[in-house]
Order: structure tokens, then C-alpha cells, then sequence
């Protein structure tokens, strides 16, 4: 498993914990498009699409895992950093 599909398992984790159907599609639909539009930013400015990946997938996972979007960039910030750590496959900079 490369760490892209690392991220995507944890993403998909949290993701499949939503109860109504209806938001964890918006789920879904809102982590994997940021990704592939941050992917697609990366690339046209020759910058790291995998980072890219994994930055737009992370952007909002505290928010989709607690329904709650208050004070979601530093939180989500903190939950990002703790998955990529328990993932051991990205080194902190
Ligand atoms: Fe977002």
C-alpha cells in the first residue's frame, strides 16, 4: 500500500463513521475533489502532487469526524499531523 492509499484508508475510516448517508457522500465527494483539485494545482505549478494529495484528503477530517466545524483548521491541523504520524510513512519537516 503506498501512502496515498494510506491516507485514503484513514480518511475513508473516519468518513464511514457518519451516520446520514447524505453527508458522508458530501463527505466523500468534498475530501477526494479537494485532493484531486490540490493534485491538479500541484502539478501545474511543479510542485509535490503526493503531498498535494494527502493535504487536500486531510483538509477537513476533523470537521467530517466530529460533525463540528468550529475552529476545524487547528484541529484539523493536529488530527492531520497525529494520522500521518501513526501512518510512519511521512516524516515530519
Ligand atoms: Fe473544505
Amino acid at each position: 500500500m503506498n501512502r496515498i492509499e494510506k491516507v485514503r484508508e484513514a480518511v475513508d475510516a473516519v468518513l464511514l463513521n457518519i451516520a446520514d448517508a447524505g453527508e458522508r457522500r458530501c463527505g466523500y465527494m468534498h475530501l477526494y475533489g479537494v485532493s484531486q483539485a490540490c493534485v491538479l494545482i500541484a502539478l501545474k505549478r511543479n510542485e509535490n502532487a503526493e503531498l498535494a494529495a494527502a493535504a487536500g484528503m486531510l483538509h477537513d477530517i476533523h470537521t467530517y469526524a466530529t460533525m463540528d466545524p468550529r475552529d476545524h483548521a487547528h484541529k484539523g491541523s493536529a488530527m492531520a499531523r497525529d494520522l500521518l504520524n501513526s501512518m510512519k510513512c511521512f516524516e515530519a519537516g
